[in-house]
């Protein structure tokens, strides 16, 4: 593999970069409330060591970057105005262009649109690692044309997920959680090569207790997935890997009232977050370890009621002396709810990046700023 250009290496081929105008992709895909203003701006603090280290060399930075999913057309829902907002207060004097998806050229990657995006530019810089599985215009384009590098956020990023992949420490733990198994199939069969066991919570563990033969109630589950879990499971013993499952549930009884089960939920009965018993056991597995990725909820956190399991998840991220990564999106967010993100050692800025970089060991905008696309 050939190594990828920093901001170091587009300075010597650039030379001097005062005056030269350098467009910079960054994820600033933000939560927005109802009311349309940011809730959180971690993305946008996350993209601020890159775009400083330009604009201390009095590069003209110009960012860019996609908002939700507009559907190729401009969308007021999705316009780019409260980050600018928040970027003018964060680093005063650079560029926003407006959201990249109003453009269908985006997202189809088409030839016309990365010509305009990098018309008149001296150099890009690739930071937004959570848009970096996405083969876009704004993330693969640019590098054939003019040249580039990864900023470093997104190099930070490469270098953990990675060096999880590369250098495990062992026992090395995944805790995987969220609604669907489909989601994360190939990043389970990937992680069954590199950990030493799989801690499963979230709605997904159904379809694990379904191919077990556990009853689930009501619970929420993907019955086409049932078989693949069976598959899972008897790969994982073949491979001698543990899939620790709860062994108790929190939800809701056919009455509607909150209830905790064992591992069998009758009739009626519906589970939205790993029961304390599990809850406990899963912190004893990621305080042994000495490693952690954890992605995906235990539960339905927003509801308080149903937040236990993965506020004891993230104490125990916090608490071990493990080398704890949590990947983005709902994790993260329930991390920052709970005050702790601090307190693990890496929260990638990308949810679905992480994932298929620590299932391929690699990503289109990787491989872009290699000058393999
Ligand atoms: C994300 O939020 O995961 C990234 O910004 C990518 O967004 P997308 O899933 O809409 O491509
Ligand atoms: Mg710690």
């Amino acid at each position: 593999m050939t190594t990828i250009p920093t901001l170091e290496d587009l300075e010597g081929r650039l030379g001097d970069l005062s005056g030269k105008r350098i467009l910079v992709r960054t994820d600033f895909n933000v939560p927005l409330d109802d009311d349309g203003a940011i809730s959180d701006d971690f993305r946008i603090r996350a993209a601020l060591p890159t775009i400083e280290w330009l604009t201390e060399r009095g590069a003209n930075v110009v960012t860019a970057s996609h908002l939700g999913r507009p559907k190729g057309k401009p969308d007021p829902k999705y316009s780019m105005a409260p980050v600018r907002e928040r970027l003018a207060e964060l680093a005063p004097g650079v560029e926003l262009l407006e959201n990249l998806r109003f453009d269908p050229g985006e997202t189809a990657n088409d030839p016309a649109f990365v010509a305009r995006l990098v018309d008149g530019v001296d150099g890009y810089v690739n930071d937004a690692f959570g848009a970096s599985h996405r083969a876009h215009a704004s993330i693969v384009g640019p590098p054939q044309f003019v040249p580039s590098a990864m900023g470093r956020l997104l190099q930070k990023e490469v270098d953990v997920l990675l060096g999880l992949r590369d250098k495990p420490r062992h026992p090395f733990v995944a805790v995987l959680g969220g609604a669907k198994i489909s989601d994360k199939l190939g990043v389970v069969e990937a992680l069954l090569g590199i950990v030493d066991s799989i801690v499963i919570g979230g709605a997904m563990c159904f379809t694990f207790f379904a191919a077990r033969g556990l009853p689930i109630g009501d619970s929420l589950f993907e019955p086409d997935m049932v078989d693949t879990c069976k598959r899972l499971l008897d790969e994982a013993s073949a491979k001698g890997k543990t899939i620790h499952l709860p062994d108790d549930i929190t939800g809701v009884d056919a009455g509607g009232n909150f209830a905790t089960f064992g591992n069998r939920l009758g009739d009626g009965c519906k589970g939205f977050d790993i029961g304390p018993g599990s809850a406990a056991a899963f912190s004893d597995v990621i305080m042994d370890a000495r490693m952690v990725f954890w992605n995906g909820p235990m539960g339905m956190f927003e509801d308080e009621r149903f937040a236990a399991g993965t506020r004891t998840v993230a104490q125990a991220m916090a608490d071990t002396k493990a080398f704890t990564v949590v990947g983005g999106g709902d994790s993260a967010a329930a991390l920052a709810q709970f005050k702790l993100d601090d307190e693990v050692d890496h929260v990638s800025t990308g949810g679905g990046a992480s994932l298929e970089l620590l299932e391929n060991g690699d990503l289109p905008g990787l491989q872009a700023l290699r000058g393999e696309s």
